[in-house]
């Protein structure tokens, strides 16, 4: 047994009931040997749906990449639930979120977080960073799309005076666009970057199907290295665009959420959670994460969208379906993604 090892189990004999870890927590919030927290410093509201969240991680915590997202979690209701959000801050500075609320989470952060809770958290990670050579760059971005784009421009613009950025940028209206005097204020002040905003209210979505509303804002496109994040439609047809016209290692897409294969009519089933003794009917097309968080069970969850792994729960036997590939898993004692697989008949997981 290792020093500190033994130390602790000496402290949870004078400790108990309550671990050690429970009274390091009362003294130091950001104490912790289990679990990555970070206290939140600051809350600034962005209209109605909107906030940016400031805090000072503990321990562990790794600086970010600009471009980079972390897992943060809160407990709602006595249960700890776990997000991923980009950093919005620049590279170097203390990091903060930007939530957009839309759902339990988002939603739970941007109207009851305050200065001083704590947040649970995981170091950053994520490939959409910027590049490591100077390049000319076009980012494009719609609604809370533009949070990673944002940590990139606060980083690179106002230390290069050689940056070379196009930013096309789609909001709902002016009160929802997030970050607008701060992206208009650069685009007065540097050289460097062009801002392009375009409201979705009056005048529609942008058509990126075809390449005259990216050839007419942005000519040289084909010779700029792009990043795009925003709505699942954007993504999959800047995707298209740029692989139609050759080039689609020109292009970099961070996903909010998995690009899931349309709906299929495949039956469900009913899902049995064998260690929390509960069952729920569900369709072939809804994320065992969801059917079983809405049943009441405790799944372990990370990113929500195939990438983190945090979700994996061994299948005791049944078939489950990968919702981005159609793929069946069905090996007993196999670990699932719960977060993008779904059932295919009666299922039973370990969970
Ligand atoms: C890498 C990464 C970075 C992210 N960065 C941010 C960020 O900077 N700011 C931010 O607000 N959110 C961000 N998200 C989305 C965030 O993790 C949550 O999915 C979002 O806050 C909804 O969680 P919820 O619990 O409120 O909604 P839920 O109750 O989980 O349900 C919301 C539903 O909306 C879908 N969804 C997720 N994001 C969006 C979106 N932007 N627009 C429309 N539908 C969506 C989800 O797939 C889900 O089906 C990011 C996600 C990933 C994977
Ligand atoms: S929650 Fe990240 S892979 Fe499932």
């Amino acid at each position: 047994m290792g020093v500190l090892k033994a130390i602790h189990r000496a402290a949870s004999v004078w400790t108990s009931p309550a671990s050690p870890e429970d009274y390091l927590q009362i003294i130091n919030p950001l104490a912790s040997a289990r679990q990555l927290r970070g206290v939140v410093t600051e809350v600034r509201r962005h209209g109605a749906r909107s906030a940016t969240i400031s805090f000072r991680p503990g321990r562990g915590w790794e600086p970010h990449l600009a471009g980079q997202w972390a897992r943060v979690g809160v407990e709602i209701n006595g249960v700890r639930q776990w997000r991923s959000y980009s950093l919005s801050a620049a590279q170097g500075h203390d990091p903060e979120i930007t939530v957009t609320a839309i759902g339990r989470v988002s939603r739970h952060l941007v109207e009851h977080t305050k200065t001083a809770d704590v947040l649970f958290l995981a170091p950053p990670q994520g490939e959409f960073i910027l590049p490591t050579g100077p390049r000319p760059l076009l980012m494009i971005t719609a609604g809370s799309g533009i949070t990673p784009v944002m940590s990139m421009l606060r980083t690179l613009i106002p230390r290069r005076p050689d940056a070379d950025v196009v930013l096309i940028h789609s909001a709902r209206n002016e009160d929802d666009a997030l970050f607008i005097d701060e992206l208009r204020t650069m685009d007065r002040q540097y050289a460097g970057l062009t801002v392009v905003i375009h409201f979705t209210g009056n005048n529609g979505r942008i058509d990126f199907s075809n390449a005259s509303a990216v050839e007419t804002v942005c000519p040289d496109w084909r010779s700029r290295k792009a990043y795009v994040c925003g709505p699942t439609e954007l993504l999959d047809d800047t995707e298209k665009l740029w692989a139609n016209a050759g080039l689609p290692q020109g292009l970099q897409v961070e996903r909010f959420a998995p690009a899931l294969l349309a709906p299929s009519d495949t039956d469900g089933g009913t899902i049995t959670f064998a260690k929390s003794d509960k069952e729920a009917v569900c369709d072939g097309s809804t994320p065992i994460l969801e059917v079983g968080e809405e049943a009441g069970v405790i799944m372990p969850s990370g990113c929500r969208m195939g990438i983190c792994r945090t979700c994996l729960t061994p299948l005791v036997s049944g078939q489950v379906r990968d919702l981005r590939t159609g793929e069946i898993h069905a090996d007993e004692g196999e670990l699932i993604q719960t977060c993008i697989t779904a059932a295919v008949g009666p299922v039973h997981l370990e969970v």
